[in-house]
């Protein structure tokens, strides 16, 4: 009747409940931490240069993950469409990732090198100019913002102490490799990077 004592006692039931979960999480968890599959780069992933991680910041900062996922599953659906599914070591130098959970608009993990970099500046300002039934906004603002190059250094430092292996001549030259860049400049380079170090196409 041991059973019957937890069914009718919320209390234990809550600590045996916690105790599963935990135990069922720990298992499935931990050891991501250490399969090198998980935490190591796929072979020819780069980090960011200094344009393409402040195209990143851009990224976030005008919400595209709101609209857009990053992460092609590994479904027949997925792959035909996208290209070859995500993997793991394909994100080590994202901190935080953009894998998202909402597609309005298409997946972006494999767009790099997709369009022609016109396309994205014709498209980003106004979307229907290219694609007529679009709902997705424009973003002209980007074309105008030049960035501010000198917060560009600190950005990279930080990724650095995040595990990102940014040399100090990385470092050094950054606000210089984004200096009188527009906004606009900066996150087209970041689209175009993504999904390359891996050009499976199926
Ligand atoms: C309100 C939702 C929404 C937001 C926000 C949004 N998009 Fe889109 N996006 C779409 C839709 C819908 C499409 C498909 C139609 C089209 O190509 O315009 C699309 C298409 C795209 C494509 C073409 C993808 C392909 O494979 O053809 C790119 C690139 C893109 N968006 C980038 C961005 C970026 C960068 C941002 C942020 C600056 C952004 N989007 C914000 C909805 C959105």
């Amino acid at each position: 009747m041991s059973h019957e004592k937890v069914e009718t006692n919320i209390g234990l039931m809550a600590i045996f409940i916690i105790l599963v979960i935990s135990v069922g999480g720990l298992v499935e968890i931990v050891p991501l931490f250490f399969l090198k599959d998980t935490t190591e780069p796929v072979e020819g992933l780069k980090p960011y240069t200094a344009l393409q991680l402040e195209g990143r910041d851009i990224y976030i900062r005008e919400g595209c993950y709101t609209c857009h996922s990053q992460m092609i599953r590994p479904f027949r659906s997925e792959t035909e469409r996208y290209g070859h599914y995500s993997v793991a070591g394909e994100f080590v130098y994202d901190h935080p990732f953009q894998w998202g959970s909402k597609r309005t608009g298409p997946d972006l993990a494999r767009v790099g090198d997709r369009y022609s970099d016109e396309w994205h500046r014709v498209h980003l300002i106004n979307p229907r100019d290219l694609v007529p039934e679009s709902n997705m906004p424009g973003f002209p603002w980007l074309e105008d913002n030049t960035l501010d190059s000198a917060l560009t250094p600190n950005k990279l430092t930080v990724m650095r102490t995040l595990g990102v292996p940014y040399s100090d001549a990385d470092i050094a030259g950054a606000e210089k490799a984004v200096e009188g860049k527009t906004e606009m400049d900066a996150l087209i380079a970041y689209l175009q990077v993504l999904g390359t170090a891996i050009k499976m196409r199926r």
